[in-house]
């Protein structure tokens, strides 16, 4: 037998993948699979379900898709349905003009690795509308999800500066992305606490602190701004976004802008401002700060989250850069061009006097309404519940609800000295008590190494699996925890696959 032990054990994988936490493997979702497993074994409890709200998936809790998305995706998909009469006009000319921007005129190509080009100049011309402000195609990177470009200028950052490991600013409490990433990359996460007092805005002092903390053992170089927040809520002020903005420039951080839940306003006297905007009408020098700002199919209106479709703009980003980072994006071929084809819908909705605006306009407004009136519920059902505190949800799709009083209590009893609730700030790795921080998803492995190729040529869908065998479970929960961070495959790229190993038989 070798002496050289097993070529992949867990003590012999990246320490990196390790050692990062995602909530995924949280001890709230491990129990609640544990508890749908007893349900479904026929132990009796006093329910008879488990509703997992550990994330934003609303197509996972029964929301209807948006019907003008899903035209537009079933004539790219299938083009046959361009001869269905029933499907209005401009959601065939959508499409068309999503193919005739696809390679041989078929979303199964491969696109450029910063996507297809056509849908770019979409996402531009919604940017230069919302703000008001003119935005370049060739700023803008179509990704897997926000997540994969995130990702891949989290991975720009990989480099030590004065003998110093980098550190990115992440607000706390978080999305575990931020947090997953910056492990799995070996950074050092720099946590600053949003001011619950402030409705979950960003204190300017508790930056300063927490990167004056920082300093001493990583050099900063970016933060992490979360507007409207997940899992707080929260809409920032143009004030607020303002004084974050000096803040970053006085210490010469990259901004990284997540404004995935732009269209999720709530409170009637907030406004989502977007950081490119505030920026730019800073002036100069705030103008010339390099920046990202992340957009995504996933949350809004449309929830079409395992579709995987968002992009990135990047400004003030010099050439080199650029061209650095497309390389190294260009390592994973393309994003899934249907979720390409998701965010072309999203930034280039249909318009007034088209025949798809009044059901499309509905659609949204019933969608959005209804979030609005269960974050209220959330919010008043929380805050009518002895102990528990909860600041009004402005935006995005989360509450956020602190036990404060709780925990109080436990230090209270547990070190007999008393404590003041008031005292009490949660942080992400506040364990059971912060159910909206212990986020996502199941993720089994379809990975990509057989490919959708053969006869089939899907290459642009991205689908494929891999099959592991002798991997020990130590091995596979890694993978799994470090795959987890990007949520999942797109989901139209596991029917693709599935297509493949389950295809039509002879009878
Ligand atoms: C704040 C925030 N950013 C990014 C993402 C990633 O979204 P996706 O990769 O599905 O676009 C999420 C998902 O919940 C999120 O809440």
């Amino acid at each position: 037998m070798s002496t050289l032990g097993k070529c992949l054990s867990i003590d012999n994988i990246n320490p990196c993948i390790k050692t990062m936490e995602y909530a995924v493997r949280g001890p709230l979702v491990i129990r609640a699979a544990a508890i749908e497993k007893e349900l479904e074994q026929g132990v009796k409890k006093p329910f008879n379900e488990v509703i997992r709200a550990n994330i934003g998936d609303c197509h996972a809790m029964g929301q209807i898709p948006i019907t003008f998305i899903r035209q537009v995706l079933g004539l790219c998909v299938y083009e046959k349905l361009f001869d269905d009469p029933t499907i209005p006009s401009d959601a065939k000319q959508r499409a068309r003009d999503i193919l005739n921007g696809c390679k041989g005129g078929s979303l199964g190509s491969y696109s450029d690795s910063t996507g297809i080009e056509v849908i770019r100049r979409h996402c531009a011309e919604y940017i230069h509308k919302r703000d008001g402000i003119p935005s370049n195609a060739d700023d803008i990177i179509l990704s897997a999800g926000a997540s994969g470009s995130i990702k891949a200028i989290l991975a720009l950052l990989r480099c030590d500066i004065d003998g110093k490991r980098p550190g990115v600013m992440v607000p706390i409490p978080q999305y575990p992305l931020y947090s997953a990433t910056i492990a799995e990359f070996d950074m050092q996460q720099i946590g600053y606490y949003l001011d619950e007092s402030n409705n979950w805005g960003l204190d300017i002092a508790e930056l300063q602190r927490s990167i004056d903390e920082a300093k001493k053992n990583s050099y900063p170089r970016a933060i992490v701004i979360i507007n409207p927040g997940n899992p707080t809520g929260q809409v920032l002020t143009k004030e607020n976004i303002e004084a974050v903005i000096k803040f970053a420039h006085k210490e010469n951080l990259f901004i990284f802008a997540d404004e995935v839940y732009q269209d999720n306003i709530y409170a009637p006297d907030s406004k989502f401002f977007s950081f490119k905007k505030v920026l730019t009408e800073m002036g100069e020098p705030y103008s010339k700060m390099a920046m990202g700002s992340f957009m995504s199919c996933s949350k809004g209106y449309m929830g079409e989250c395992g579709i995987r479709g968002g992009y990135c703009e990047l400004i003030n980003v010099c050439p080199e850069v650029r061209a650095a980072l497309n390389k190294s994006i260009s390592a994973q071929l393309c994003p899934t061009t249907v979720g390409q084809a998701c965010i072309d819908c999203v930034v280039n909705p249909p318009t007034p006097f088209e025949p798809s605006y009044d059901l499309f306009m509905k659609e949204k407004g019933e969608v959005l309404q209804s979030l609005k009136e269960r974050a209220l519920l959330v919010v008043s059902t929380f805050n009518s519940i002895e102990g528990l505190s909860c600041n009004p949800a402005q935006g995005a799709m989360y509450c956020i609800e602190v036990i404060r009083r709780h925990c109080a209590e436990y230090i209270h009893k547990r070190d007999g000295i008393p404590s003041n609730a008031d005292d009490i700030i949660l942080s992400a790795g506040a364990s059971g008590s912060i159910k909206a921080i212990l986020a996502l998803l199941r993720c089994d492995i379809v990975w990509k190494k057989t490919r959708c190729n053969g006869y089939m040529g899907e290459c642009g869908i991205r689908g494929g699996y891999c099959e592991l065998i002798n991997v020990c479970p130590e091995v596979r929960a890694a993978l799994n925890k470090s795959i987890s961070a990007q949520l999942c495959p797109t989901t139209v790229g596991q029917a693709c696959i599935d297509c493949v190993v389950n295809p039509p038989y002879s009878i």
